[in-house]
């Protein structure tokens, strides 16, 4: 059994973190605990990244199995030397252009970074995030900070404070509390060491605007987004990873084929006295407002980059107000829809139903 502990959430000014708090929280990083924080894409999870007992705690409050590694947030470009054995001219130019940022690079693990960030693994995942919290708070602490995402093992990214506390309340000492996060779903992650760059998982950073740089960049092996054959380059990346706690099922096709399709699922589990929640974009409202559903908008579907910032919080809406299941719509894959679509395939399962 973890002891249960006391956990303190303090509200931060997301553009302009006050010193003293942020000093705070890199003191208690600094003797070995856990803090919550914000980065722009959801919440994190951080421990110093060179303190193995400070790293072991990270896998215990969340349940995470110790086999899936951790990506190492940094603050300075000058930081990747310290943690690397090489660091290919790929690198350095996705890095000029898209850090700080969402986007994770796998390089060469250096020998200073702790077998238990990489799992055993020869490549270390980095990242500099560009949220003035998180940049505050690795740079007050001196070192770089190992975090995942700051939910339980196997559920939805938090992107607000309060998601961390429903899943992490009693198992970590602080909470950072910086307001929404602005781009919602996890970070890109880009393998460097094949011969062609390989996105691992698709995330804030677009494969568009990855290619605007690397005009080789691919996603794996012809599929739309990576799955389960890409279980042992990303070990966290099971089809399943970012599941809610209640079923969802995915819908795809055109606008009207999904609503249709839906409204005709919405029925059938009425008449077996099922109550459902339903995730739609906006232009989509009118057409379940008679359906008794709990019906969540995620923004226009023209522009995926709204509607990636409010999914999990659509998903974590939808299973808090108790619903046996949740239907959704699919987005189209341009920009941050390719994020989009993989984290709502894994919400289902893995499974979409064509109409
Ligand atoms: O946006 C993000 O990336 C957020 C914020 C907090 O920075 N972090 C995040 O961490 O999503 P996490 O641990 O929830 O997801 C990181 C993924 C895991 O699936 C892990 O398996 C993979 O990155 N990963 C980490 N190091 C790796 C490595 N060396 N090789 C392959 N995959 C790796
Ligand atoms: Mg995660």
């Amino acid at each position: 059994m973890l002891k249960q502990i006391e956990t303190e959430v303090i509200t931060v000014e997301a553009d302009a973190p006050d010193v003293a708090i942020v000093r705070r929280a890199a003191e208690l990083m600094r003797r070995g605990e856990v803090v919550v924080f914000p980065t722009e894409t959801v919440y994190g999870l951080g421990a110093d990244a060179l303190q193995p007992a400070a790293l072991e705690k990270i896998f215990v409050a969340k349940g995470r199995p110790l086999s899936d590694p951790l990506i190492v947030h940094i603050a300075e470009y000058s930081t990747v030397e310290e943690l690397t054995t090489a660091i290919p001219e790929e690198a350095r130019q996705l890095a000029r252009v898209f850090w700080p940022g969402p986007l994770t690079l796998l390089l060469p693990r250096g020998p200073r970074v702790p077998r238990m960030v990489t799992a055993g693994m020869e490549t270390v995942a980095i990242r500099m995030p560009s949220h003035p919290v998180a940049r505050a708070l690795i740079r007050e602490l001196g070192s770089p900070i190992a975090a995942p995402s700051a939910n339980r093992f196997m559920h939805v990214s938090p992107t607000r404070a309060e998601h961390a506390l429903a899943d992490l309340r009693g198992r970590v000492p602080l909470i950072l509390d910086g307001g929404p996060c602005q781009v919602g779903v996890e970070s890109t992650i880009l393998d460097l060491s094949a011969e062609e760059p390989v996105i691992l998982r698709p995330g804030g950073v677009s494969l568009e605007q990855l290619r605007t740089v690397l005009p080789t960049v691919q996603l794996p092996r012809g599929r739309e987004t990576p799955a389960e054959d890409q279980a042992q380059r990303a070990p966290g990346q099971l089809p399943t990873h970012y599941a809610p706690t209640i079923p969802l099922l995915l819908f795809d096709g055109s606008e009207e084929a999904m609503r249709a399709a839906m409204l005709a699922e919405l029925q059938r589990r009425r008449q077996c006295g099922e109550r459902a929640g339903v995730l739609v974009a906006d232009a989509d409202l009118a057409a379940f407002q008679e359906s008794e559903a709990l019906v969540f908008a995620l923004g226009d579907a023209a522009q995926p980059a709204q509607v990636a910032a409010s999914l999990f919080a659509g998903l974590r809406a939808l299973e808090e107000a108790n619903v046996q299941v949740i239907l959704c719509r699919n987005f189209a894959e341009h920009g941050l829809g390719l994020a989009v679509r993989d984290r709502l395939k894994r919400a289902a399962g893995g499974k979409v139903i064509q109409v």
